[in-house]
C-alpha cells in the first residue's frame, strides 16, 4: 500500500491571537505542524502534502524538511477544498489518509487501525463526547451502519442530541477520494465544501465506510486557543512521563516535569521535581537530577549527581562526578569520572579531569585540566583578550589557590602549587610554587590612632 499523507494547515487560528501561524506554536517545543509530520513518518507515508495558507512562508521555513510537499489553498473555502488542492500530486492505486496540522497527539498506532479499514472504501476516525457541541455528528441507520456526517450548523435537533462525532481525520483510496471530492458542493449553512460530505458519496455509491474509534480523546483534540494548546501539552507531557516510569525512573512528581526533546534514561534514574529537558538528553544508570535544573543536548554518565539550580548545555558529565547546586556547564565542557563542579562555577569548552574539582565561584573557559587537580574559590580563566580566545593548560596534581587568574595562553605544569591572589601570566611548573602578590604591609596601632 503506497500511502500519501495529506495535512491541513491552512487555517488561520484567529482565536490564538498571535502573530505566528497556529500550527508553528509548540507542544514540547516542537511545533504542532512537526508533531503531525513525524506522525506521517512514522506511518512510512511515501510523501506528505502540507496544505497552507496564512503565514504560508514561515511555516515552510520553520519545517524545512525535503519529505515534505507544499501546497498552497490561497482562499480558505472549506475542508473538501483543501485536500482536493492536494490531489493532483497523488497517483490513483495510492491510500490517501488526510491529518490536521492543529491535531497534534494522534498516535501511529490509531491510524494504522484506521488505514487498515481504507484499502477499499472509506474509513473515518470518530470519538464520543459527552460535550459534543462544534463538531460535525456521524449519522447511522438502524443497523449502525455510517450514513452521513452531518455539521453543527446544519444540524437539527435531533441529530445535534447525537455524542459520536467526525474528528476529521480519514483515510480512502486515492482514485475514490478524487471522484468524491469532485462531486462536493458548497449548498450548507458555511458555504463551504466540506470533505465530510464525501462520507454520503461513498454510501450513494455503495462503497463500505468504517468508523474507527478514537480510544483516547485527547488524541482528537484540536487546539485552536491557549487553553487547548497548554492542556495537550500537558498531555504530551504525562505521556513522556508514563513512558519514563514504566522504563524504570523515578519522577518525584510526573506533572511536574518537561521533556521537549528526546531524554533517553538508564536503570534507577531519579529525577526531581521542574527540570527541563531540551534536545536528546541521556541519563545513565543510577543518575540523579536535583530539582529545577535544564539540561539541553548532554549526556550524564553513570552514577553523576545533578544538583539543584544546575543549567547544562551541551555537556558531557562522566560517571559519578558531581554538578551544582547552582553550577552551569555551556558547549564543550566535559567532566571525567568523579569529577566536581560546584555552586556558581562556569565551565565552558573545557575538560576537567577525573577526581578535578573545581568547587566555588569560578570561570574556566578553553582549558584543559589533568586528573586530580584542586581549583580555589574564585579562580577565573582569562580565556579572552577581547580579541582572541586562548586556552589554558593545568596538568595534574595542579593546586591553584582562592581568587587566581590564569590568563591564557599559560601552562601550568604538574603537581605545581599556585598561591591565592596570584595572577598567572607566564608558564610555570611543574612541582613548582608560583605567587604574585604585593607584599603585605600591617602597620601596628594604626587602626586604633584613627578612631
Ligand atoms: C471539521 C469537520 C467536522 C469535525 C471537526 C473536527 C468539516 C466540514 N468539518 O470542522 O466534522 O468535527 O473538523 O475538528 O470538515 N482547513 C484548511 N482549509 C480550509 C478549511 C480548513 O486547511 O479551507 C484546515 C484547518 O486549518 C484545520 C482543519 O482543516 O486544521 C479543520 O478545519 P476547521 O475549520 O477547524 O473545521 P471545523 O469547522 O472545526
Ligand atoms: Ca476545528
Amino acid at each position: 500500500m503506497e500511502l500519501h499523507t495529506v495535512i491541513l494547515a491552512a487555517g488561520q487560528g484567529t482565536r490564538m491571537k498571535s502573530a505566528l501561524p497556529k500550527v508553528l506554536h509548540a507542544i514540547a517545543g516542537r511545533p504542532l505542524l512537526g508533531h503531525v509530520v513525524d506522525t506521517a513518518v512514522a506511518l512510512e507515508s511515501e510523501r506528505i502534502h502540507v496544505v497552507h495558507g496564512h503565514g504560508g512562508d514561515r511555516v515552510r521555513a520553520a519545517l524545512d524538511d525535503p519529505q515534505l510537499r507544499w501546497i498552497e489553498q490561497a482562499e480558505q473555502l472549506g475542508t473538501g477544498h483543501a485536500v482536493e488542492q492536494a490531489m493532483p500530486g497523488i497517483p490513483d492505486p495510492a491510500v490517501v489518509l488526510v491529518l490536521y496540522g492543529d491535531v497534534p497527539l494522534v498516535t501511529a498506532e490509531t491510524l494504522r487501525a484506521l488505514l487498515d479499514q481504507a484499502r477499499d472504501g472509506l474509513a473515518i476516525l470518530t470519538t464520543v463526547l459527552d460535550d459534543p457541541a462544534g463538531y460535525g455528528r456521524i449519522l447511522r441507520d438502524g443497523d449502525g451502519a455510517v450514513q452521513a456526517i452531518v455539521e453543527q450548523k446544519d444540524a437539527t435537533d435531533d441529530i445535534l442530541a447525537i455524542r459520536e462525532i467526525n474528528t476529521g481525520l480519514l483515510a480512502a483510496p486515492a482514485h475514490m477520494l478524487r471522484g468524491w471530492l469532485s462531486r462536493c458542493d458548497n449548498d450548507n449553512a458555511q458555504q463551504e465544501y466540506y470533505l465530510t460530505d464525501v462520507v454520503a458519496l461513498a454510501v450513494a455509491d455503495g462503497c463500505p465506510v468504517s468508523a474507527v474509534a478514537a480510544a483516547d480523546p485527547v488524541e482528537v483534540s484540536g487546539v485552536n486557543n491557549r487553553q487547548q494548546l497548554a492542556a495537550l501539552e500537558r498531555a504530551w507531557q504525562w505521556r513522556t512521563a508514563e513512558r519514563l516510569m514504566t522504563a524504570g525512573v523515578t519522577l518525584s512528581d510526573p506533572a511536574r516535569l518537561d521533556v521537549r526533546g528526546e531524554l533517553v534514561c538508564g536503570t534507577d534514574v531519579v529525577i526531581d521535581i521542574n527540570c527541563v529537558f531540551e534536545g536528546r538528553v541521556e541519563l545513565g544508570e543510577g543518575v540523579s537530577i536535583g530539582p529545577n535544573c535544564v539540561i539541553r543536548d548532554s549526556r550524564i554518565a553513570a552514577g553523576a549527581r545533578i544538583e539543584a539550580q544546575s543549567i547544562i548545555d551541551g555537556a558531557f558529565v562522566g560517571p559519578d562526578a558531581v554538578v551544582g547546586p547552582f553550577a552551569r556547564l555551556r558547549p564543550g565542557a566535559e567532566l571525567a569520572d568523579r569529577a566536581r563542579v560546584g555552586n556558581f562555577v562556569e565551565v565552558k569548552k573545557s575538560r576537567i579531569g577525573a577526581g578535578s574539582k573545581v568547587n566555588h565561584l569560578s570561570y574556566i573557559g578553553d582549558a584543559e585540566l589533568g586528573a586530580e587537580v584542586n581549583i580555589g574559590a574564585g579562580t577565573i580563566t582569562c580565556n579572552y583578550d577581547g580579541v582572541n580566545k586562548h586556552k589554558t593548560v593545568i596538568e595534574d596534581g595542579v593546586f591553584i589557590g582562592s581568587d587566581t587568574q590564569l590568563v591564557a595562553p599559560v601552562t601550568v605544569g604538574r603537581n605545581t602549587v599556585v598561591g591565592a591572589g596570584t595572577t598567572v601570566t607566564r608558564d610555570a611548573g611543574p612541582d613548582s610554587l608560583v605567587v604574585s602578590r604585593t607584599p603585605q604591609k600591617t602597620i601596628p596601632g594604626w587602626a586604633k590612632r584613627r578612631r
